[in-house]
């Protein structure tokens, strides 16, 4: 039947957007499978386009008109971790066998501005081929991939959808795969020593898994890796104690041990990527910087959640929310309609977070909660409209910046993104600039190397004079 079904889907002339389901429409799923339709609708939960090589229709469609090769992979999930009872894990791991309904779905809603996601699965997939393909058993490499980048931006979530994509990916050469999670806030003990021993633990046993079981895949994730892989000379400086540093030579040692094992991948991630360790730094194959949404994708994350709310009858609303392309060209027409009100938030935000690169309401985190959290303190109703929805959310963006002013007072700290200071100069790059404001918009303060600066005139002064002593 898959034979049957990827020939008549390379036959079929499809028009499609990414991640659409193909059986939802009555008429077209009916042309595009001709015989098959029935045995798709009774066989299938769905049938989507996840991936396409080609040329764009338009706006984001899609079409299998020319020639096309499919590469189909038909699948079912496990429900909770999937593992027998009787399973033996290690007490620092979460383990699943996947493909796995917990993780369903995260792929398609993650929103980032450049291509990662595809990037990421192609490197675990070639990754995986060259090593199989290699007829040299003792053939080392290292596999690990480490994705950076502040907080909420999709990192732990990135990690987990692509161990699920390649999980389905490798069904034909793998019987099973699984994700391993280890929970690195637990590998360093309070008990003296002991770290570093479970740290050992956990790379043996993985090893000796991926020995045991060749035909099983292994995607293994650390999550906020700089804890064990804090720079150990910073380390030393900073007073930290043996056993962390401990800790991170046997996590080296460990990765070192997965070197000659082709069926395993470690993901890491972190949002202090300065106080890596160098030699962490250098087993990783490739780094990802995974940075906040700008404002295409803020539009498309915002509007994936509206999106989603409607569905499920928690916004009354009868049409779809355009595009971002869509929504542009209702604001280019001054038109009032939902695309351009959304436009409106997402410029809003824009506003609100131009002078803080790491500001709360910039993170994908903060943004794919932000419809349901307005709706959640504001509504007075049973009924809620896309119109009331909009207005909570700017009610909310707009309560988040009167807060910030109140709490002069408890000003909070934020590192400022140095690039955004417009200046080549050495001399500054070198320099810590700090931020120290309530309403970033309307005023703060900044330190540089000691200096006070009330105000942004003053700040702009500063960094004029700098950059006429560098070019002297
Ligand atoms: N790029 C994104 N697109 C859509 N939603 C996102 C994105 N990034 C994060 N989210 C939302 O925010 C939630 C938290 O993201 P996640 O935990 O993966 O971020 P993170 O980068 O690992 O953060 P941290 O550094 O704090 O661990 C996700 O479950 C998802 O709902
Ligand atoms: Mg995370």
């Amino acid at each position: 039947m898959e034979e049957q079904l990827r020939a008549q889907l390379a036959s079929a002339a499809l028009v499609f957007q990414i991640n659409d389901d193909l059986l939802a429409g009555y008429h077209n799923a009916i042309v595009w499978l001709g015989d098959l339709h029935t045995w798709c609708k009774e066989s299938l939960t769905c049938l989507k386009v996840i991936e396409f090589e080609g040329p764009i229709l338009h706006n984001k469609y899609y079409t299998t008109a020319a020639k096309t090769s499919i590469d189909l992979h038909l699948y079912e999930l496990f429900e909770q971790d999937g593992l027998p009872k009787e399973t033996k894990r290690l007490p620092q791991t979460e383990e699943y066998l996947m493909p796995n309904v917990e993780f369903d779905g995260i792929w398609e809603s993650l929103v980032f501005d450049t291509d990662c996601k595809s990037d990421l699965i192609w490197k675990v997939a070639n990754m995986e081929r060259a090593m199989q393909r290699s007829n040299n058993p003792n053939r080392k490499k290292d596999r690990i991939i480490l994705l950076y980048g502040p907080s909420g931006t999709g990192k732990s979530s990135l990690c987990q959808a692509v161990a699920q994509k390649i999980s389905i990916r490798f069904t034909a050469r793998y019987s099973v795969t699984k994700l391993i999670e280890i929970a690195t806030a637990t590998l360093l003990s309070k008990y003296f020593s002991e770290s570093a021993k479970i740290v050992e633990e956990i790379f043996k046993y993985l090893a000796r898994t991926c020995r045991d079981n060749p035909d099983e895949f292994y995607a293994v994730v650390i999550n906020e890796v700089e804890s064990v892989t804090m720079s150990r000379h910073k380390g030393l400086m900073q007073g930290e104690s043996q056993d962390t540093l401990r800790a991170t030579n046997a996590l080296l040692t460990g990765l070192d041990r997965l070197k000659c094992s082709p069926n395993i991948i470690v993901l890491c991630t972190s949002n202090m990527m300065e106080c890596m360790d160098a030699a962490f730094l250098s087993r990783c194959c490739t780094t990802f910087a995974i940075n906040p949404p700008a404002r295409a994708s803020k539009y498309a994350i915002l509007r994936d959640q509206l999106q989603k709310l409607i569905d499920e009858d928690n916004i009354t609303h009868t049409q779809e929310i355009p595009l971002f392309e869509g929504a542009i060209e209702q604001q280019i027409a001054g038109d009032d309609k939902s695309g351009r009100r959304l436009l409106d938030i997402v410029d809003l935000i824009q506003a609100i977070t131009q002078n803080s690169v790491g500001g709360r309401e910039n993170s994908a985190r903060f943004l794919s909660r932000l419809p349901e959290e307005a709706i959640e303190l504001f509504l007075r109703q049973e009924e809620c409209t896309l119109e009331m929805t909009y207005t909570f959310m700017e009610r909310l963006l707009r309560a988040g910046q009167d807060n910030a002013l109140d709490t002069d007072d408890s000003w909070g700290y934020e590192k400022v993104d140095e690039r955004n200071v417009v200046t080549k100069d050495d001399e500054l790059l070198s320099t810590e600039v700090r931020l120290k404001g309530g309403n970033k918009r309307k005023r703060f303060r900044v330190t540089i190397n000691g200096d006070v600066f009330e105000a942004h005139e003053e700040l702009s002064k500063y960094l004029a004079n700098i950059s006429k002593r560098s070019r002297k």
